[in-house]
């Protein structure tokens, strides 16, 4: 059950956190797994576990914000591998503020990553996925509960969100016939880096006060870890899944149940 054998994945953002977790998980189940990640030092440190563990993994430095980065990095997989069969858009930033505490530069700058960045792995990776042969593919975008229900002070994080589950649904349904899915996974709170840089940044003196709150905030009484996000991910991107194209699926310890 989901295996990936034969098939190529690119992972973003897979330098850290969720995204690390998944490029992990799909090299395990037998796919060769492009580790793309801004952060060249952190994506080879990923690819060095995958391939000290005996799997398959090439290591990207890529910019999602940049299409020309995009293109070369995709060019790059095909070149190495002779498709792109998995596609997971996990790079992604966060801020905190509401509208009025959101300057026009941050708006700018998670525009830029969490949907310019979706957009333009996307575009690439589609049209790759429709000349291949055989045709087809599969895209697992990391959206985010902030895309789906308000979250006090994240009202650019939230816009991003937002965006990439419309993406996820555009997307689904334009290459439906043409053997493309596409899915979004919504995870609540994760303990990852992007959690630890928030508390030392909004909340440095008191970061382990604020860590515990963040545990209570989710009903389930604690955050999620990257490890309970990456399977979904597999089941989603694997040929199990077939069914299943437009969904978002929530994983947040009930968050958005309440
Ligand atoms: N952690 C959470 O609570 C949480 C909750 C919901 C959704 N998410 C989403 O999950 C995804 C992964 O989050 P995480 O918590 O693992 O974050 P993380 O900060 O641990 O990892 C993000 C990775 O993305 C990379 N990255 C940033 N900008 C990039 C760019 N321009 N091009 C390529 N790579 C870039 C970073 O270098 C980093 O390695 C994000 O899209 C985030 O919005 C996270």
């Amino acid at each position: 059950m989901f295996r990936l054998d034969g098939k190529t994945a690119l992972v973003t953002g897979a330098g850290s956190g969720i995204g690390r977790e998944i490029a992990l998980l799909f090299a395990a189940q037998g796919a060769t797994v492009a580790v793309g990640d801004i952060d060249e030092p952190a994506a080879q440190s990923v690819a060095d576990e995958i391939t000290g563990a005996g799997d398959a993994a090439l290591v990207l430095r890529i910019d999602v914000t940049d299409l020309a980065s995009v293109t070369g990095g995709v060019e790059a997989i095909v070149a190495q591998s002779g498709g792109l069969h998995i596609l997971v858009n996990n790079a992604g930033i966060g801020m905190v503020g509401s509208l009025t505490e959101t300057s026009p530069e941050d708006f700018a700058r998670l525009m830029s990553v969490n949907v310019y960045g979706v957009y333009h792995c996307s575009l690439v990776a589609i049209n790759q996925m429709l000349d291949q042969d055989p045709r087809g593919g599969t895209i697992v975008n990391i959206a985010s509960v902030a895309g789906q229900v308000a979250v006090a002070r994240r009202f650019a994080y939230g816009t991003t969100k937002g965006a990439v589950i419309s993406m996820t649904q555009s997307t689904a349904m334009d290459y439906i016939d043409q053997g493309i899915r596409c899915n979004c996974i919504c995870p609540g709170t994760v303990e990852t880096p992007f959690v630890e840089a928030y508390l030392h940044r909004y909340h440095a003196g008191e970061v382990e006060e604020t860590r515990a709150q963040l545990h209570a905030r989710q009903p389930i009484g604690r955050m999620g870890r990257p490890e309970e996000i990456a399977p979904l991910a597999l089941y989603l991107a694997s040929d199990e899944a077939a069914y299943v194209t437009g969904a978002q699926m929530t994983i947040d310890g009930g968050l958005t149940a309440r």
